[in-house]
């Protein structure tokens, strides 16, 4: 029986890694298995206490839009859309068991409910039970069902701050393709929630087709985070070495904190 990590949970660290480095986000279902492998390679230098999720690409938001998710409950679209995600989620698993880390594929549209499009109820126990043990959950972001509205989409963006929340996470670490938050060019080493109204208008940010809110998205969930006492880092994950440091709480990109 493998040994129980003592003090583990106190350690967390949650890791996104965005759809678009990790597949053609303009392509539907075409997932770039050298950068896969990079990546894998990268977060099995440092597997501690991780919590891996990465987003769906072209593997979703694709397919998601194809059937008019999230707004139409569409059963075909549904399943296909979560057959997809499984799909890079195996390519993801598979690539980090081949770099020497222990992954456990988690979906999300199995163990959690959204209400009006935010989670509502998400079964943590196997995830806390994996990091304990030593195992690597790996989520995806995901369809799921909404309570409200039938269906809906939970990105991997929901999945780590609820997460990170639930489990006061010590690093959160969001990994796009971008160097950060951009404003005129320029990469913000810092951002809270006080900062948002002046630059709101220019935060595009992300490419190809996204049915879960880009950049944007992204910085208002993480801003939510960090009010609720928890940091993180928008980092280049294209970039090598990259996540490591990332994971290792060097500074890396933007950090987005608590309004002081
Ligand atoms: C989207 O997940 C999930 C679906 C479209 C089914 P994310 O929003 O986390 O994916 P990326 O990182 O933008 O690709």
């Amino acid at each position: 029986m493998p040994r129980l990590k003592e003090g583990v949970m106190n350690l967390v660290k949650v890791l996104k890694i965005g759809g678009s480095i990790l597949t053609d986000k303009n392509r539907s279902s075409i997932a770039r298995k050298k950068e896969i492998k990079r990546v894998a390679e990268e977060i099995a230098q440092s597997p501690e206490a991780l919590i891996l999720v990465h987003g769906a690409g072209s593997f979703g938001h694709v397919i998601a839009k194809k059937y008019g998710l999230p707004e139409r409950f569409n059963p075909e679209g549904l399943r296909a859309t979560h057959q997809s995600v499984i799909k890079l989620n195996e390519l993801v698993v598979q690539a980090l068991s081949e770099a020497g880390a222990d992954p456990m594929p988690i979906h999300p549209f199995s163990c959690m409910v959204l209400k009006d499009g935010k989670i509502e109820s998400f079964a943590l126990e196997p995830i806390v039970e994996m990091v304990k043990r030593g195992l690597m959950p790996v989520l995806h972001g995901d369809v799921a069902m909404d309570i409200t509205r039938g269906s809906g989409i939970v990105s991997g963006d929901q999945l780590v701050t609820h997460m990170a929340k639930t489990m006061t996470a010590k690093i959160v670490a969001i990994g796009t393709n971008v160097d950060g938050v951009i404003v005129q060019g320029k990469i913000l080493s810092k951002i809270s929630m006080k900062e948002l109204p002046s630059i709101d208008i220019e935060l595009g940010g992300g490419s190809g087709i996204d049915v879960t809110g880009g950049m944007r998205g992204k910085l208002l969930e993480l801003l939510d985070l960090a009010d609720a006492g928890i940091e993180s880092v928008i980092f280049n994950a294209c970039r090598k070495g990259q996540i490591i440091k990332a994971l290792e709480g060097e500074s890396v990109g933007t950090i987005v904190r608590r309004a002081t």
